[in-house]
Formats: C-alpha cells, sequence, structure tokens
C-alpha cells in the first residue's frame, strides 16, 4: 500500500504564484487541504488567485505582495508572513523571471540584472527569512523549481546565458542546503525540469507538463519522513533547442 503522509492542513508558501505553475501549485495544495500562502510581484494579481482558491475549497489561501528581485520586498513579505503563522511546513521557491536569447546581447542590462537578482539572491534571501518559520515545523521542505538550466553542461535549452546563470545559482544554493539543513530535519527538495509546457498531452513523446511537475511536487512532499527525495531529472523526449 501506498504510504503517502496527508498534505491536509499544511502551511505552504509559494513565490511567483499568480500565475502558470506557481498558480497550478498553489490550487494544487489547496486541493489537498493545505492551507497556502502565496506571494507575487503583483498583489493585486496575487488576491485574485487566493480569493479564487479559497472560493473553490477545501484548502484556504492568503496574498502576500514579494517582488524577489528587491531584497526589502523579501523581508517585508517574510515579516508579514511572521505575523500570520507561527511556522511553516512547505517554502516552495518557484517565482524565477524567465529569458529568451542566445545571443548575450539578446536583452537589456536592466533585465540580466533582475533576472539573476530574483531568481538568485532573491531566492536565497525568501529562503533565509523564511527559515525560522520552517525550523518551527513538524515536518518542513522547501521545494526549489530549478530548471535542467541549473544542470551542470546542460545547453539544450533557448534560455539566455543569464538564465542559465541565476539557475545555477539557486542549484548550488539547493545542494549545499540540501546536506547542512538535513540535521535538522529540514528536507531540501529540488526539480530540474526542461522546458515544459503549461497545457498539454500527458503522453509518451508529447512535451512534459506543469501538471506533471506539479505532480512531483506533491509526491515528494507527500513522502514520510525516512524518504528524502533530494533532486529530480527528467530526460528531455521533444526535439532540444538547436
Ligand atoms: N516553464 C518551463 O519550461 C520551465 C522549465 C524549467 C524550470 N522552470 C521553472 O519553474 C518555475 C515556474 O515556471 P513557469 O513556467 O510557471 O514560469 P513562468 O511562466 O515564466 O512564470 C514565472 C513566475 O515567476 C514570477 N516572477 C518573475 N519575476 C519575479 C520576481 N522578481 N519576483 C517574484 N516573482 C517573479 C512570475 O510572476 P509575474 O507574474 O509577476 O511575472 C511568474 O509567476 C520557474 O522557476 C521556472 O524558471 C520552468
Amino acid at each position: 500500500m501506498l504510504a503517502a503522509m496527508s498534505l491536509d492542513g499544511l502551511r505552504v508558501a509559494i513565490t511567483g504564484a499568480a500565475r502558470d505553475t506557481g498558480r497550478l501549485l498553489a490550487e494544487a495544495f489547496a486541493q489537498h487541504r493545505a492551507q497556502v500562502f502565496l506571494s507575487a510581484r503583483d498583489l493585486s494579481a496575487a488576491e485574485r488567485v487566493a480569493d479564487a482558491i479559497s472560493r473553490q475549497g477545501p484548502g484556504r489561501a492568503a496574498a502576500f505582495r514579494c517582488d524577489l528581485a528587491v531584497p526589502d520586498s523579501v523581508r517585508v513579505f517574510a515579516a508579514a508572513l511572521a505575523e500570520r503563522t507561527d511556522h511553516l511546513d512547505v517554502l516552495v521557491n518557484n517565482g524565477a523571471p524567465y529569458l529568451d536569447g542566445d545571443d548575450l546581447g539578446d536583452v537589456s542590462d536592466d533585465e540580466i540584472e533582475g533576472a539573476v537578482a530574483a531568481g538568485g539572491t532573491g531566492t536565497m534571501l525568501v529562503t533565509k527569512h523564511l527559515l525560522p518559520l520552517l525550523r518551527a515545523s513538524a515536518r518542513p521542505d522547501i521545494v526549489n523549481m530549478i530548471s535542467a538550466c541549473g544542470e551542470v553542461g546542460h545547453r539544450r535549452s533557448g534560455a539566455h546565458p543569464a538564465f542559465y546563470a541565476a539557475k545555477h545559482a539557486h542549484a548550488g544554493f539547493a545542494q549545499i542546503l540540501s546536506y547542512r539543513l538535513r540535521p535538522a530535519g529540514i528536507r531540501v527538495i529540488s526539480l530540474f525540469p526542461p522546458d515544459f509546457v503549461q497545457e498539454g498531452t500527458r503522453q509518451a513523446g508529447h512535451d512534459l507538463t506543469a501538471r506533471s511537475v506539479v505532480d512531483c511536487v506533491l509526491f515528494a512532499v507527500g513522502q514520510p519522513r525516512d524518504c528524502f527525495i533530494r533532486e529530480f531529472h527528467f530526460e528531455q523526449v521533444r526535439q532540444p533547442h538547436p
């Protein structure tokens, strides 16, 4: 018999959760009766998603503003969360700006700065400032939505080099945290998916879908504590970037 742990009542924070995979993650946790704290750069977008989730139930959601590229915004988010809850069971580091482009000159300096600031520094700061709440949980997990672009030697995506760099920063951070937080009982679980689609057929030969990635997260978080899945790596079944 499968021995998955219930997600009922889990307190889950998700960054970049007003759309796409972050939103799907928030909805999926709430469908399993978790209490979701979702954040986004745009507070009204986060509020619309949180309201929709709470109306749908059975879990509930609350909205917060958090721009990962702005350290003060991250600290304000962490402080606001600490006023709402005395512990956090799951942090999903999902938010990260995507940048496309083969050539370093394909995007502006500001976009490069923003991608590294949010995906790299911002992810580290949000984890740092939410760690006290995670330490107060009986079953804490940090989930990292990284990317195959964060794997050493990967070159199959058409993402901009700054996106690769931000994901390598996230991967290096997650790798050492996984080791260092293990004695404290905090599992650090990282996913390295290739380019995936939000909607699609979940069959062999088709692109990986966000729904399947979300299911991997729920599976890992739902495992009993003896089972610490550190990383998910995926075979890219569709034609890669030339
Ligand atoms: N889709 C893929 O092919 C793929 C593949 C591998 C890994 N991933 C990773 O998986 C995660 C989710 O993917 P996705 O497809 O949902 O990505 P996406 O469609 O590009 O959405 C990115 C998310 O990050 C948020 N974000 C961007 N900059 C931010 C900032 N400064 N502060 C806070 N949030 C910010 C966005 O919010 P706004 O609405 O404010 O822009 C959005 O919610 C990301 O980390 C992504 O890099 C995606």
